[in-house]
C-alpha cells in the first residue's frame, strides 16, 4: 500500500512538473478550448449518403478518406489544425471522411477519368470543399467504389470447407443426442466416446456448479471473470463504436475526459485480472499436490491441457471470421469494417494456430481480443515453468517479488526509451479509428507478453503467499489492518483505473510522466488486484465479495465465449449501420447491455458444440490411453474444471 501511495505521489510529482514544462516551452499551436459556434465551422468529420437507393439506381458509391490542405494564413484551417494538436483527445479535423453516393452527389462523371471512379470520388470532394471553406481535399484512402448493386459471389472453398464442417458437427450433435436419450445406462458406459457431442451432457457440464472447498472460495473468481468480461464488453462496445462513422464528435471529445468515460476507456486494465487469475490458479493447483511431479511431463501435459481447452472455439472462431463472417451482411461500410479484417484474418490465421498472433505482424489486427489469448498462453508457459522450479523452495516469494519489479522497471525503461504512452492515450480515437496500426505502445506494452508479465508474477505470488499463509497456520481473516487494506482495496483498483490518467494532467503528455504511468499503471492495479483477492479467497467478507460470490454461483461460466464472440457480433452491427451513429452515455450503455447478452447467449451454442464436446472427447481418449497405464488422480480433474479459463 505504501510502495502504491509513493508510486502515486512520484507520479504527481513528475507530472506537476511536466505541466510547467509545458508552459514554458510553450506550443501556441495547440487548441483545448472552442465554442460551438467555432467548433461546427469547422467541415463535419463524416458523413454518409444513402447507401441501398443509390446502388439501386445504379448509382456509383464510393468511401474513403481525405486529407485537407489550405493556403498559409487560412483562419478555419489554422483553428482545425490546432484542435486536431490535442491528439489525445480530439479527431484529427483536417481528415475528412466519406460515404458518397457519386452520381447523386457530385456533378456529372468528368469525361477523361474513364473508369477511373477514384478520381471522380476525389474532384467531387474537393470541389465541394473548395466551394464551400476554400479548402483542398486529398484522396489519401480509398476504401471503395462500387457500382450498382453487387452480384451474388459463389462460395470460395475455404467457406465451403467452413460450412462442411459446421454440418459435420451439428449431425454429430443429432446422432449423440439421440443415443444419449435412447440408449440404456449399461450401453452408455461402453459407448461413452460417442457420447460425447450430446447435447444434453454437455448442458450438464455447462450448467454444474463449481467444485466448493471449504477452505478458500474461489467461486468469487468464477464472478470476478463475469465481471470483467462485462468491462471489457463495454470498453469494447465504445471502442467499437469509435472505429466506425461518429456523428456527434463534439459531444465525444467533450466527455472524454470525465471521469466516467476515463474509467471506461481505462477499464481494459481488468484484462489484467485475466492473467493474475489463470497464474494464481495454476501455482495454486500445483502447490497443492501433495506428489512432486516430473517437471517435464507435468509442463507439456499442463499445457496440452490448456490448448486443448482454448483451441477449439477459439480456432473455429477464427475460421469463421475469415470464411463467412463477410457474406452475412451489407451497408455502406461494411467492406472497410468487416471485409477488411477478414482478409486479415486470411492473411494470419496461422500465428492463430501458433497463439504468437500478438507478436508476428502486431500491425494487423484479426479479432483483436484475441491478443489475449496469445499473451496468455505465452505468459501460461512461463508461469508453469516458474512454479514447476520454485515450489517447495524458501525463495520462491522473494524470486517472484524481484521479476515482479525487475519486469515493471524493465517496461519503465522501454517506455521511457520509446516515447510509449498509457493505455489512455493508447484508446484516443484518431489510433482507434486505424485499430492501432503502428502504435508501439499497443504492440509493446499492451498487447505484448512483455506488458503483461507482472500481473502474471503477481498471480504466481498471490498464489505462493497464500500456501505460504496457510503453511504457517497465518489466518489473514484475524489480521485487523490488513482486512481493511483488503476490503478497500478492491475499490482502490478501481479508483486506480478511473483516475490515474487524469495523474497525467490535461493536455498532451510529458515524456517522464507518460512512460512512468504507462510502465507502473498495470502493476499498481495488479498489486490492488492481489490484495483484494489474497482477502476474498481466504473469507474476509466485503460486499463486493458476497456479490462476486453471488454472481460466480449464477452466471454460467461463458465468459471465453464471450469473449470470442461479442467482437464480431458487435462490429457486424455497426457496419450495417446506414449513418453516421451517435456514441453518447445512453449509447453505450443500451449497446453494452444488448451486446453483452447477445454475446453471452451466442457463448451457448458455442460451448455446447465445440468446447464441452472437445474436452469431453479429450477426457475419453485420456481415459482409453490410463486405461493402459493407470494412474488417474480424481482430484486432478476437479481442478482441472475450477481452472477453466
Ligand atoms: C500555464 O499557463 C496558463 C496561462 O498562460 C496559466 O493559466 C496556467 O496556470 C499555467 N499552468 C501552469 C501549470 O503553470
Ligand atoms: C492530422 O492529419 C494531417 C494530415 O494527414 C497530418 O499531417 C497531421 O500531422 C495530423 N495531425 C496530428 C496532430 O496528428
Ligand atoms: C481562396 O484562397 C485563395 C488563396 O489560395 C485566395 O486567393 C482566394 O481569394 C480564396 N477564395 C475565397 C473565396 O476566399
Ligand atoms: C482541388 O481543387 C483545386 C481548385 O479547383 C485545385 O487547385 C487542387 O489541385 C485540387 N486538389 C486536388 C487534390 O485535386
Amino acid at each position: 500500500m505504501l510502495l502504491t501511495a509513493s508510486v502515486a505521489f512520484y507520479l504527481g510529482m513528475v507530472c506537476t512538473r511536466a505541466e510547467e514544462a509545458v508552459n514554458s516551452s510553450n506550443i501556441p499551436d495547440v487548441i483545448y478550448e472552442l465554442t460551438d459556434e467555432e467548433y461546427y465551422a469547422m467541415p463535419k468529420l463524416f458523413s454518409l449518403d444513402d447507401y441501398a437507393p443509390c446502388l439501386a439506381k445504379g448509382g456509383v458509391y464510393c468511401v474513403g478518406s481525405f486529407e485537407l490542405s489550405a493556403p498559409r494564413g487560412h483562419r478555419l484551417f489554422q483553428t482545425m489544425r490546432g484542435w486536431s494538436g490535442n491528439w489525445i483527445d480530439n479527431y484529427n479535423h483536417t481528415r475528412l471522411h466519406r460515404g458518397l453516393c457519386l452520381s447523386e452527389h457530385c456533378s456529372s462523371e468528368p469525361s477523361g477519368y474513364d473508369g477511373h471512379m477514384e478520381k471522380w470520388f476525389e474532384s467531387c470532394v474537393n470541389s465541394s470543399t473548395q466551394l464551400d471553406y476554400n479548402i483542398s481535399a486529398r484522396l489519401y484512402q480509398l476504401d471503395y467504389c462500387k457500382r450498382g448493386a453487387g452480384d451474388f459471389t459463389p462460395l470460395s472453398s475455404n467457406q465451403r470447407a467452413f460450412a462442411a464442417v459446421f454440418a459435420t458437427l451439428i449431425a454429430l450433435a443429432a446422432i449423440s443426442t439421440c443415443l444419449d436419450l435412447t440408449l440404456n445406462d449399461q450401453a452408455k458406459k461402453e459407448l461413452s466416446w460417442a457420447l460425447c457431442w450430446s447435447l444434453p451432457r454437455s448442458w450438464r457440464a455447462l450448467t454444474a456448479p463449481a467444485p466448493k472447498s471449504n477452505s478458500e472460495d474461489l467461486r468469487t473468481l468464477d464472478g470476478l471473470r463475469a465481471f470483467c468480461m462485462m468491462s471489457v464488453i463495454l470498453e469494447h462496445v465504445c471502442w467499437l463504436a469509435t472505429l466506425s462513422y461518429i456523428s456527434d464528435t463534439r459531444g465525444m471529445e467533450q466527455i472524454r475526459r470525465q471521469p466516467d468515460v476515463v474509467l471506461m476507456t481505462n477499464s481494459t486494465l481488468v484484462v489484467q485480472i485475466f492473467f493474475v487469475m489463470a497464474s494464481f490458479l495454476l501455482a495454486h493447483k500445483l502447490l497443492m499436490q501433495k506428489k512432486q511431479t516430473p517437471i517435464c511431463s507435468t509442463f507439456f501435459e499442463t499445457m496440452i491441457n490448456r490448448i486443448i481447452r482454448i483451441s477449439p472455439s477459439h480456432f473455429l472462431v477464427i475460421w469463421f471470421a475469415s470464411s463467412w463472417w463477410e457474406r452475412l451482411g451489407d451497408g455502406p461500410l461494411w467492406k472497410p469494417l468487416i471485409e477488411g479484417e477478414a482478409a486479415v484474418c486470411r492473411g494470419k490465421w496461422w500465428t492463430h494456430l501458433l497463439y504468437l498472433n500478438n507478436v508476428i505482424y502486431p500491425n494487423d489486427k484479426c479479432l483483436i481480443p484475441t491478443w489475449y489469448l496469445a499473451a496468455d498462453m505465452q505468459l501460461y508457459a512461463l508461469a508453469l515453468i516458474l512454479t514447476l522450479v520454485l515450489r517447495g523452495r524458501r525463495a520462491a516469494i522473494p524470486v517472484l517479488a524481484a521479476l515482479f519489479t525487475a519486469v515493471t522497471a524493465l517496461n519503465f525503461i522501454l517506455a521511457y526509451v520509446w516515447h510509449l504512452v498509457p493505455n489512455f492515450v493508447v484508446h484516443r480515437p484518431e489510433s482507434v479509428r486505424v485499430a492501432y496500426g503502428g502504435e508501439a505502445s499497443f504492440n509493446v506494452l499492451y498487447q505484448s507478453p512483455l506488458g503483461n508479465a507482472a500481473a502474471t508474477f503477481g498471480g504466481l505470488l498471490l498464489a505462493h503467499i497464500h500456501h505460504k499463509l496457510k503453511e504457517d497456520g497465518i489466518h489473514v481473516t484475524e489480521m485487523k489492518t490488513f482486512r481493511w487494506l483488503s476490503i478497500c482495496a478492491a475499490p482502490a483498483a478501481a479508483w486506480w483505473a478511473g483516475l490515474s490518467p487524469l495523474l497525467a494532467g490535461g493536455g498532451l503528455p510529458q515524456r517522464l510522466c507518460s512512460a512512468a504511468l504507462a510502465a507502473f499503471e498495470r502493476p499498481v492495479f495488479v498489486f490492488f488486484v492481489i490484495v483484494a483477492l489474497l482477502g476474498a479467497i481466504n473469507g474476509i467478507k466485503s460486499p463486493w465479495r458476497t456479490w462476486l460470490s453471488h454472481m460466480g454461483s449464477t452466471v454460467p461460466r461463458l465468459s471465453f465465449g464471450a469473449l470470442l464472440l461479442h467482437l464480431p457480433l458487435n462490429k457486424a452491427l455497426l457496419a450495417t449501420r446506414i449513418a453516421p451513429i451517435q456514441l453518447d452515455r445512453p449509447h453505450a450503455i443500451y449497446q453494452w447491455f444488448g451486446v453483452g447478452v447477445i454475446a453471452y447467449a451466442a457463448a451457448v451454442p458455442l460451448a455446447l458444440l465445440i468446447e464441452f464436446p472437445t474436452q469431453a472427447l479429450y477426457r475419453e481418449l485420456r481415459r482409453a490411453r490410463s486405461a493402459q497405464k493407470p494412474t488417474t488422480d480424481p482430484t486432478q480433474e476437479k481442478l482441472d474444471k475450477t481452472a477453466h479459463t
